[in-house]
């Protein structure tokens, strides 16, 4: 292990005994799945209830979902009934913390409800995520932005804290560490799995062998959501900031992991060795707390010709518990004041579950659930 990860490890804030008792609202969803899958056995978190809709409620959990589609189901869920997702059926379980994997149409009514009922919701959903008073919270990125979760604190006794959209959390997870260099704009064009529409999400003869040049409002939650992440935080607000940012979306037929096509353009001429250096050296406020969930290196730089792919790459991270959580980035290459590369970002884990429950780990070392 290195200097610097040696002594990462050794702020490891203390385990909370008892656990903190948590909820995983959308359980039988692609995002749900991953949230169960890194909740077992957490050193901070007990899950203690399981939701979803009323088609599954009412159902043992591996009778609600596929053995086989999906990660490993753990022991502890295995033989939990799945609630109804009404705030009484999550009150009911004595949770404190919920994690939520719901549309954004049912999150929108449940989630500020739940914070109204004193819990803590960390949400994938799309529906609060601009509101100013709710952090958009990429834990290395912007550690900061999670004091505006105390005005809400301070209101409503609890708070709603969200991660962002999956490709723009692989987009600010490379552009952060590229700011210092003189970052001037972007045009990312994006190659993203069919695992990122849900799982009724498209329909496979639309799908099968295809590219499909349009996914609905992405394009609009790239620029925004960047700009918010890569904002100041002054006076309690964010200042939308960061470079210019230009998108084109696509779906492809891959099952899990968005590639971005990048091109970087600075605002003088700059080494790629600087750039390789700021990637690869990048270590953000989880790296310095050892949260569980933290890889030890957020971006990973690939020097082979043809890497990073979806397949081979989509779950990089380490420790095991950051299986999917790094970032991986390669084929750098530049011309004049620009720079071109791709990035992999894993949607399900960096771009949803994992960014979303390492935010959860950041708020407790942070002291807001004391
Ligand atoms: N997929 C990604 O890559 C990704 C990335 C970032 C953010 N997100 C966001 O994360 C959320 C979940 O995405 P997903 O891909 O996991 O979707 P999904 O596979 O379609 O799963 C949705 C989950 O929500 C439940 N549900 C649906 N309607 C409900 C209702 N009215 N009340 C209670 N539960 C309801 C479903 O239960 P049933 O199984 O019983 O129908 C299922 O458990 C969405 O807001 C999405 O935009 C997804």
């Amino acid at each position: 292990m290195s200097t610097r990860s040696a002594a990462a490890r050794k702020e490891k804030p203390m385990n909370p005994t008892p656990r903190i008792k948590a909820a995983v609202l959308g359980c039988t969803g692609l995002v749900g799945r991953q949230f169960i899958r890194m909740l077992d056995a957490h050193p901070y978190f007990e899950l203690v209830a399981l939701s979803s809709s009323p088609r599954s409620a009412g159902k043992v959990y591996s009778r609600a979902v596929s053995e086989e589609a999906g990660p490993p189901i753990p022991e502890v869920v295995r033989l939990m009934v799945v609630r109804e997702g009404t705030v009484e059926a999550v009150m009911r379980s004595g949770a404190r913390v919920v994690f939520s994997a719901l549309p954004a149409s049912a999150a929108a009514v449940v989630e500020p409800e739940l914070r109204r009922q004193g819990l803590f919701v960390f949400s994938n959903a799309s529906s609060r995520r601009m509101d100013t008073d709710v952090p958009l919270l990429i834990p290395e990125v912007n550690p900061d932005h999670l004091e505006l979760a105390r005005d809400q604190v301070r209101r409503c006794g609890a708070a709603i804290i969200t991660n962002s959209n999956c490709s723009t959390a692989g987009l600010v997870m490379v552009l952060k560490p590229l700011q210092d260099l003189g970052l001037r704009s972007v045009t990312v064009s994006t190659y993203q799995a069919v695992s990122g529409a849900g799982r009724r999400g498209l329909a496979a003869m639309d799908i099968a062998a295809n590219v499909i040049p349009f996914i609905r409002d992405e394009e609009e939650k790239l620029i925004r959501e960047t700009a918010k992440i890569l904002g100041r935080l002054e006076f309690g607000r964010v200042e939308p900031g960061g470079p210019e940012v230009n998108a084109s979306c696509c779906r492809v037929p891959v099952r899990e992991g968005h590639l971005l096509g990048l091109r970087l353009d600075f605002v003088t001429d700059i080494e790629l060795r600087d750039a390789e250096a700021a990637l690869a050296d990048f270590r953000g406020r989880p790296q310095e707390r050892g949260l569980p969930s933290a890889p030890e290196r957020p971006v990973i730089v690939r020097s082979e010709e043809d890497r990073p792919q979806p397949v081979l790459d989509a779950w990089a991270g380490w420790p095991a518990r950051a299986r999917g959580m790094a970032v991986s980035v390669g084929r750098l290459r530049k011309r004049g004041r620009s720079m071109g590369c791709f990035a992999l970002v894993h949607n399900l884990v960096r771009g949803a579950a994992g960014s979303c429950l390492l935010g959860a780990e950041l708020a407790l070392s942070q002291g807001y659930f004391d």
